[in-house]
Formats: C-alpha cells, structure tokens, sequence
C-alpha cells in the first residue's frame, strides 16, 4: 500500500468536502470543520512525497502536521489518532490485513485517550469505532473487501449521529437541539476511510 497515495486521497476529498463539513458544523458547532480539516490536510500534502516509503514515518508526519495546523477540537484527536497509527506502523513499507487492524486500534485508541470519548456521544468515533469492528469481522476475505465493509458502517455510524444527542465537544452546548444532524467529525471520519479503500482498490 502506498502511503503516499492514500494521503494524497485522503486530502483530496477532505478538500473537496470543505464546504460540506464546515456546513455540519454550523448547524452543531461553530461552522469551523472544513475550514480547520482542509488547512490541515493541504499542509500535509505540501509536506509528503512519493518516495518516502516509511508508513509509520509518514504517519508520524502527517500527524504532527495535523496537530498543529487544524486546530479546534478535531486538531489533536486526528492528529493523535495518525502519531497513533504511525507508531504501531513504524518501519513498514507494506501493510498485511492485520496491521491495518493494528493501525485502526491505535486510532481509536489514540482519540479515546485524549478525549475521553466513548461510542454514542456523537462525535468521529462513532463512524470509526464501527467501521473497526466490522474490518475486524471480515479481516479474513481480504484487506479490500474487509475494509469496503467497513465504509459501510461507518456511513450507517454516521447516520446513526443524526439520531442521538451531543454530548462531547461544542455540539454538546445544543443538548437535544444537537439531534437531527450528523456530526461533522464523523463525516470527516468516514471520507477518509473511503479515501483508504479507494488508495487500495486503484492499487489493486
Ligand atoms: N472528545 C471528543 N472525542 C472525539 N471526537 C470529538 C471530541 N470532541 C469533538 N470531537 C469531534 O470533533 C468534531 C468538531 O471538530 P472541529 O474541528 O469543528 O472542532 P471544534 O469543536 O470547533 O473545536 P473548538 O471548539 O476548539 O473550536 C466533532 O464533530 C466531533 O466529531
Ligand atoms: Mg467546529
């Protein structure tokens, strides 16, 4: 898997959703979320390049480039969950069905840790968190396969926010006004696992 391409893919559509995901978050939050995500992921990809094979180094990279470009709440989340990643990857050039597991444990792992969030508060774990578990399940028919799966969930998690009251981040303030909507880093969430299985069906 090329790292690079995946990035690449990763920032292009959260780019390209800009407009859509600042949209979410001014109907719950403060109308910063494409704003905040596009600026991070356009200095990412400013600062990789293809021939850096590391996928850990890379992540590590990419993390830290999102830690202190994005800002907001989301900032350390993601850029935590991708030094997270990155740790668990570090030295690989090539990633098995079970690293990608490893990687995704290590995101959810990394997020949980710095903001003490739990499934069914509305926030990006509730599009990840699912989206693992169902790559857990399939982790035997194929990387691809598993993980296109798992975008599913993740949709159906992100869907599933509309449904349920905000109770971490700026949406809390809403209380039951939050319900209706999807949450915004959830979105985020699920394009970039799209953006994954995309990098890794062109290679395929
Ligand atoms: N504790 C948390 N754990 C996991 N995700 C969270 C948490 N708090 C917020 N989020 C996610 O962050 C998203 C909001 O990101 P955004 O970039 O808009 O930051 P923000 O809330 O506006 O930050 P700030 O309040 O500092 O301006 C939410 O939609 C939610 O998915
Ligand atoms: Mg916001």
């Amino acid at each position: 898997m090329s790292i690079y391409k995946s990035l690449c893919e990763i920032g292009e559509r959260i780019i390209a959703n800009k407009d859509f995901l600042t949209e979410l978050d001014r109907e719950i939050g403060d109308a910063d979320h494409g704003v905040n995500m596009a600026r991070g992921f356009q200095a990412v990809l400013e600062k990789i390049t293809p021939d850096e094979k590391d996928i850990g180094a890379v992540l590590k990279k990419a993390g830290m480039t999102l830690l202190s470009k994005v800002g907001g709440a989301s900032g350390p989340l993601y850029g935590t969950a991708y030094m997270e990643a990155g740790k668990i990857l570090a030295g690989k050039e090539d990633l098995t069905p079970e690293d990608l597991k490893a990687a995704l444990e290590a995101a959810i792992a990394g997020i949980q840790k710095r903001g003490k969030a739990v499934r069914g508060e509305k926030t990006m774990l509730d599009a990840l968190i699912p989206a693992y578990e169902t790559y857990c399940e399939n982790i035997n028919s194929g990387m691809i396969n598993a993980l296109d799966l798992a975008c599913k969930s993740a949709h159906e998690g992100l869907e599933y926010t509309k449904t349920i009251i905000a109770t971490k981040g700026r949406a809390s303030y809403l209380g039951e006004r939050s319900i209706g909507h999807q949450d915004p880093g959830a979105a985020s969430m699920t394009l970039t696992l799209e953006a994954i299985l995309d990098a890794l069906k062109q290679e395929n």
